[in-house]
């Protein structure tokens, strides 16, 4: 007994406090941004491949045409590293240092040029020994790197979970969540903590990973093919009613990285994965060569009508509504609202192969959708509107094969009652109220 005091004792002079909470502010809509890893990986090999190397030449080139090219003007905003920027040994003092050869002025130096930009820098790191491809790990040294990110001004850590006990996250993902706190720099929070766990067969705690981490990883890396963005659909369908309630504003589910623009999906495979992770309120990170993606794809990235949906301000994760024969409805509820109901965003999603276009048709109240005084309907790729439509209209969607239809179905407003009355969706009590407005 007496042991058990002492060491507990030890805990409390020696630990962080117990409320460790995150509650930063930040990423109140899901993150938008360029993310390194899925497409240019761990090429350390500046010397014969200087233009795809992680390097800072590299980060510097993309975060100038997130500007240049429009992206930023549509709302990605961070420029985030990966794995394989770090030396393989820390500095003398112990903290971590980039690989020098191929970030030859420093992290400070390449977050302060993207800042420059008007952009925000992410960076990556590892609760373990080591990060997944074998750099320094953060294990033993929490505050210390902590400090490092907040002094090169970081916006954004990754912290992933390879070499460490996916048992002793439940203490360090939050652990090192409060040292990111204390530097008192706020910095958006991802977590591999999740899914390393599910990989472990131990049931993560989700009350806890909301509470600490702005996002999550809760399933396999994305590769360059649509049999592995088709995986990541099924694992959010299947597991929907897990999964949704986790997310809302300031804490999210993240299905991995946008691929497209590279070579493993169709055209209409992007568009697939456009809307599928804006109707599942997915950060959207783009893994893409900026330099090279062709224009049909960068169109994609920067529809304004789906990425809307995705940083729609209730944070409602949608969910998989319809599933038969190789054809899926999903739907997110969404902005404006009147009385007790949503606006919504639908997908139509054709998972069938036979080479043909599939046609569904389906009224409004099928779906949902039953507000009386009717929606306002149009396709967000076709950029077609279709007028106000009642909750008895049958619409008919084309759908390729492998493609996607997104429709986006706001709400008709009678003029006289949007002047004088506001419906909020409160999130946490899951109710509506209507607010009536001060009348002039
Ligand atoms: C893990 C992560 C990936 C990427 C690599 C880097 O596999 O899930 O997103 O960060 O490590 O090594």
């Amino acid at each position: 007994m007496a042991a058990a005091i002492v060491v507990l004792g030890l805990v409390a002079l020696v630990g962080p406090p117990a409320a460790l909470g995150l509650d930063n502010g930040l990423v109140r809509t899901p993150p938008m941004g360029w993310l390194a890893w899925e497409r240019f990986r761990c090429n350390t090999d500046c010397k014969n491949d200087p233009e795809n190397c992680i390097s800072e030449r590299l980060f510097r080139t993309m975060a100038d045409l997130v500007v240049s090219e429009g992206y930023a003007a549509v709302g990605y905003e961070y420029i985030n590293v990966d794995d394989c920027w770090l030396d393989k040994e820390r500095g003398a003092n112990g903290q971590l240092q980039p690989d020098y050869s191929r970030f030859p002025n420093g992290m400070r130096a390449l977050s302060d040029y993207v800042h420059r930009l008007g952009l925000k820098f992410g960076i990556y790191e590892d609760y373990g020994n080591y990060t997944c491809a074998g750099y320094p790990g953060i294990l033993g040294s929490l505050e210390l790197d902590a400090q490092t990110f907040a002094s090169w001004n970081v916006d954004y850590v990754k912290l992933d979970g390879c070499y460490s006990h996916p048992k002793d996250m439940d203490r360090g993902y939050p652990e090192f969540g409060y040292f990111l706190n204390k530097t008192g720099r706020q910095m958006v929070y991802s977590c591999s903590w999740p899914v390393y766990q599910i990989y472990a067969g131990i049931a993560p705690n989700f009350s806890s990973i909301i509470e600490h981490c702005n996002l999550w990883r809760n399933f396999d890396d994305i590769q360059d093919s649509w049999a592995s963005v088709e995986s990541v659909i099924d694992y959010y369908g299947d597991n929907q009613d897990a999964i949704i309630p986790n997310a809302g504003p300031g804490h999210w589910n993240d299905p991995d990285m946008l691929i497209i623009g590279n070579f493993g999906l169709s055209y209409e495979q992007s568009k697939t994965q456009m809307a599928i992770w804006a109707i599942i309120a997915a950060p959207l990170l783009m893994s893409v060569d900026l330099r090279t993606i062709r224009p049909e794809f960068k169109a994609i990235l920067q529809n304004k009508g789906v990425i809307a949906v995705d940083q729609d301000p209730l944070g409602i994760q949608g969910r998989r509504i319809y599933k038969k024969s190789g054809i899926e409805i999903w739907s997110r509820p969404i902005t404006p609202l009147q009385q007790n109901y949503f606006s919504y965003a639908v997908a139509f999603l054709n998972r069938r192969t036979d080479g043909t276009p599939s046609d569904v048709a389906v009224t409004l109240q099928e779906l949902g959708l039953a507000y009386p005084g009717g929606y306002a309907v149009e396709d967000l790729f076709e950029e077609v509107s279709y007028g106000v439509l009642s909750p008895e209209t049958k619409i008919k969607v084309k759908v390729n094969p492998s493609g996607v239809v997104i429709l986006r179905a706001n709400i008709h407003l009678p003029r006289f009652q949007s002047q004088n009355q506001k419906t909020v969706y409160d999130p946490y009590q899951h109710v509506f109220r209507t607010t009536a407005r001060p009348n002039f």
